[in-house]
């Protein structure tokens, strides 16, 4: 007998649902798997051959990218949660690169560079991206201790995913890398690196209101949903002043929760708070303006 399950997919912004067809449970036989496999994360690799290699083998490995759909079952309809799919690892990755080449170009060590001999700052981009797409597997198990059961989700596709890219002793650094990022981006985690830091921020900063249209819509109405209808925009940029500068621009002054409530959060503790100026700015189109702008230092 067949099901169906739905996953909650941003696509250009725009969300949209697909359904899958799930059979044979016991086999793990899905039929719809193509719409799947259709999604193919991209990143700007930004001449970095083993990142573009590892993207690559990544959008062929079916089992991340069931992993991804199942996690977002859990988080969606199970909990009514905003996105935690595909879309959110393609975002996520996609803030934390451009969040880490923006510290690296201002200065800003990275810790595997720093702290282990024979690495590049390309290297550090590895351990950015698969952290990215592999912090939130644990989902896939449940939302409890999900930044744990992540890790060992993680490990073996980590280890797979990196056969050829690196020798033995590099590929086990990197990994331990990639398993102290995704263990360091729960609510209370204390990031030893700055890649850890990066992703931690990386995963608040997806917050734009496509993510949580779709809760939204579902009748999940929450400071948590509002809140999160209200941000249109994040841009990131460097800006004049030696920190790296985020912009959220919001529709009404409910956002502020986003930036008080869960990025400050992330922010504090992270490692790389005195590197990152978080301004929002409220454009309130019905009149009924609140607040204009807030400045986190
Ligand atoms: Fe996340």
């Amino acid at each position: 007998m067949g099901l169906q399950v739905r996953i909650s997919y941003r696509k250009n912004r725009i969300n949209a649902i697909i359904l899958l067809e799930v059979i044979e449970m016991c086999d793990v036989e899905v039929r719809g798997l193509e719409e799947l496999e259709e999604f193919d994360i991209r990143i700007p690799c930004r001449h970095n051959p083993k990142l573009e290699e590892l993207v690559e083998k990544v959008n062929r490995n079916n089992e991340l990218k069931t992993l991804w759909m199942v996690q977002n079952v859990n988080a969606v309809d199970r909990k009514g949660y905003s996105d935690h799919g595909p879309v959110h690892m393609q975002i996520v990755a996609n803030i934390s690169l451009k969040l880490g080449r923006m510290l690296f170009e201002q200065g800003v060590d990275s810790s595997l560079v720093k702290n282990y001999k024979g690495f590049e700052k390309e290297d550090a981009e590895i351990v950015l991206f698969l952290a990215s797409i592999m912090h939130d597997l644990g989902m896939s198990i449940h939302r409890y201790h999900h930044e744990k059961n992540s890790l060992f989700l993680a490990k073996d596709i980590i280890d797979e995913l990196l056969e050829g890219l690196y020798g033995e002793c590099k590929s086990k650094v990197i990994r331990s890398e990639v398993l102290h990022a995704i263990y360091s981006h729960r609510s209370n985690g204390e990031p030893l690196t700055v890649e850890a830091g990066i992703v931690r921020v990386a995963d608040a900063l997806d917050m734009e209101k496509g993510r949580s249209k779709i809760t939204f819509e579902n009748g999940s109405i929450d400071i948590h949903s509002v809140s999160a209808a209200a941000v249109d925009e994040v841009v990131l940029d460097t800006g004049e002043s030696d920190k790296v500068e985020v912009l959220i621009k919001m529709n009404n002054s409910a956002g502020i929760f986003q930036v008080t409530g869960l990025l400050k959060k992330k922010l504090e503790n992270s490692g790389i708070e005195e590197h990152i100026s978080i301004k929002a700015k409220i454009d309130s189109r019905d009149g009924a303006q609140i607040l204009e702008e807030l400045n986190l230092e």
